[in-house]
């Protein structure tokens, strides 16, 4: 079992004019599965190379189990890689790409066949063991590459948008399939993706990442509850949070479209930590965005009425795309048992005032507010 340790790594490729990487810092402990995600050309797959050591740190140390490898070759880590692109070996058979890291390491022929039948049975490759790589799409070629990965247990699994070519439902299947193998074999892995979905379902922590920087780290359910700024607030679920421009006063949150009080989970008016009569931005999630005479009696205080702009039906539930004039729309989900709604219809709408966010307007971090009195 290993750990790693990633400190103050910095990237910057010769003629650049930037740093790709910026003062990472990242504790990686046994077993546990990363992700690394954030919008494209932000830095994953940059940082990723990096531990993988086929790219040079510019500064920093990269500390594998207590020792510092910035220095050490790629082929001395001990770790299985799956790449943006694949990489397989055009003139070896499926089964031949899969084993040949074992065979590398003088495995037995027997237990050779055993492990690829066995990976490339949960890959869902057995009948393609006797082709070539170019016999294959390109859906199939990456699950090789991840069978290929897979297949043993280094020290450090990497793989770098392993599932970019895979339909929806393969994705779906694979993604379990990698979280499964990697709960069996136990080694840490570090996974790239831009796809914020993979991230949430995947991750033990997500490093989420934007134009070099790290924004937060944690586990899905911190990012989603407690999102440090704007950006990770917007990254993480969908639709996107809405965030509302508006003026915090006395207890009340008012823009243009609607004015709403301010409450804790108990329902307890909350004061606005030093923000009072300036401007701020509100983030609700669509899923706190409802409508229905339950809602209303629920939440009493924050009812308004509004325009439906645009309707887009889910199955389970819709989203509702309102007027927030003269910002953008905001959306909202709402159950489709609950109500059904038309473009341009009028709408009472009722935000859960309980599951707020707030966020400075200059710097975007979050505020966190106080409660202002007991009942
Ligand atoms: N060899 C290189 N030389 C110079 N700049 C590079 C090089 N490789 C990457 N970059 C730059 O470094 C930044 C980060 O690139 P990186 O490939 O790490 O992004 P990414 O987050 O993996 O994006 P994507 O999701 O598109 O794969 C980008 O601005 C990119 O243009
Ligand atoms: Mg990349």
């Amino acid at each position: 079992m290993s750990k790693i340790s990633l400190r103050n790594i910095n990237k910057k490729y010769p003629n650049a004019d930037h740093c790709s990487v910026q003062d990472f810092n990242l504790d990686i402990e046994e077993g546990e599965f990363i992700v690394l995600v954030g919008p494209s050309g932000c830095g994953k797959s940059t940082t990723l190379r990096m531990i993988a050591g086929l790219e040079d740190i510019t500064e920093g140390e990269f500390i594998l189990d207590g020792e510092v490898v910035n220095n050490v070759s790629s082929k001395d880590r001990d770790i299985a890689m799956v790449f943006q692109s694949y990489a397989l070996y055009p003139h070896m058979s499926v089964r031949e790409n899969i084993g040949y890291g074992l065979k590398l390491r003088n495995y037995p022929a027997q237990t050779t066949k055993k492990q690829v039948d066995a990976i490339s049975k949960d890959l869902f490759l057995t009948q393609y063991l006797e082709r070539k790589p170019k016999e294959l799409s390109g859906g199939q070629r990456q699950r090789v590459a991840l069978g290929r990965a897979m297949v043993r247990t280094p020290k450090l699994y990497l793989m770098d948008e392993p599932l970019s070519n895979l339909d929806a439902k393969l994705r779906t299947t694979t993604r379990t399939e990698i979280s499964r193998m990697h709960r069996a074999k136990g080694a840490i892995t570090v996974y790239v993706t831009h796809d914020q979905v993979e991230a949430m379902t995947m991750a033990d922590r997500i490093v989420l990442m934007s134009m070099g920087e790290v924004q937060q780290i944690g586990s899905p359910k911190e990012l989603f509850t407690n999102p440090k700024n704007c950006f990770v607030a917007t990254f993480i679920g969908m639709p996107s949070m809405n965030l509302i421009e508006g003026t915090y006063k006395d207890g009340q949150f008012s823009c243009p479209a609607f004015t709403i009080l301010v409450c804790d989970s108990d329902r307890i008016i909350l004061d606005g930590a030093g923000y009072d009569g300036k401007l701020i931005f509100l983030g609700a999630r669509s899923s706190s965005i409802r409508s229905g005479k339950k809602y209303e009696q629920a939440f009493p205080d924050s009812c308004f009425e509004t325009t439906a702009k645009n309707v887009e039906y889910l199955g389970d539930s819709v989203n509702v795309f309102f007027d927030a004039a003269p910002m953008n729309m905001f959306v909202g989900t709402l159950g489709t048992g609950e109500r059904e709604v038309e473009i341009d219809e009028k709408i009472t709408l009722v935000i859960d005032n309980t599951k707020l966010h707030f966020f400075d307007s200059e710097t975007e971090e979050s505020i966190k507010f106080n409660v202002k009195a007991a009942k």
